[in-house]
């Protein structure tokens, strides 16, 4: 059997500003009652916008992708709360989204597990206790010295965020503590903080995050969880030897709803 080597990896970002009135009309319409619902819970307009931008993002893309219109997809929410798609059922697609003020990110592959998170940077204190009890961190470290702290927290934070949402527990107390370990290319390996633990060598290489770019104002991070079929390795960004090669896509949600590819 041949084994892929190659890992397809599609993530769209939508701004809000790009959206005019008759946009934000199409767009709710988009969506079904319960995300219509959700939408209105939201008190502030932004907030509102925000939600109805990634949630018609995400089934402009389905859509595109499963050849289905945007309003037959059906979706449901797993106990942790992960979404999962049942109409049309049985797709071997992986999804995640995340909105901010700022800005919506939808990734999706058919490949590998992915989570995504952004945050707009300055909204949350900047406490790195609020991290501890998930995430093996030092204001510190040599990332921090170089990139500044207030961007490293932003990184740890959405790195953490996106990883739970691959895995799909949330962020978990109960899960063991991840540690971030960079790779000569900047991706950070995911490892588990379990010393001496066999369970530590098994997850040691089972995710890596990727820091992509953002809506203005926003840190961004996506994890991949790696294919159990494939070769343990993902190699950035080249082909070589048995490794399997990342290939992500970028690409923006226009105004008149086209899907383009970034230059
Ligand atoms: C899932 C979580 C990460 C949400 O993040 P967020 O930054 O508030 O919001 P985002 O827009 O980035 O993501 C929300 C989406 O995550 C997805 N999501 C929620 N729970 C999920 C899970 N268990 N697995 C996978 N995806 C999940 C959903 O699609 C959700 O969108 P929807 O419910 O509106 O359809 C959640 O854990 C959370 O509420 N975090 C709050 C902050 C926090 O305590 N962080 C801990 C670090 S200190």
């Amino acid at each position: 059997m041949r084994v892929k080597k190659r890992c397809d990896i599609q993530i769209w970002r939508a701004s809000p500003s790009h959206m005019d009135h008759a946009r934000w009309r199409q767009l709710t319409s988009l969506l079904d009652l319960a995300e219509r619902s959700e939408a209105f819970k939201f008190r502030q307009e932004v907030d509102r916008k925000a939600y109805v931008l990634v949630h018609g993002l995400r089934r402009l893309v389905l859509s595109d992708m499963l050849g289905v219109a945007p309003t037959a997809l059906v979706f449901r929410y797993d106990k942790k709360g992960k979404p999962q798609l049942v109409e049309p059922p049985h797709q071997p697609i992986h999804f995640s989204h995340s909105h901010t003020r700022n800005g919506a990110l939808f990734v999706a592959s058919t490949d590998v597990v992915v989570g995504i998170d952004a945050e707009s940077i300055g909204t949350e204190p900047l406490d790195f206790e609020l991290l501890r009890p998930y995430v093996v961190c030092s204001e510190s470290s040599e990332m921090d010295k170089k990139n500044g702290t207030e961007a490293s927290f932003y990184r740890y934070w959405t790195a953490l965020e996106a990883y739970s949402k691959a895995v799909g527990t949330g962020p978990s107390t109960s899960h063991p503590r991840l540690l971030f370990v960079p790779d000569a290319q900047g991706n950070w390996n995911v490892q588990c903080d379990v010393p001496n633990s066999p369970e530590m060598a098994t997850r040691a290489t089972q995710a890596v995050i990727v820091r992509v770019a953002a809506p203005v104002g926003c840190e961004a991070s996506l994890a991949i969880l790696r294919h159990a079929a494939s070769p343990t390795e993902i190699s950035f960004p080249e082909p070589s030897g048995e490794k399997v090669t990342l290939v992500i896509h970028e690409k923006e949600l226009t105004a008149d709803f086209e899907l383009t590819r970034r230059p």
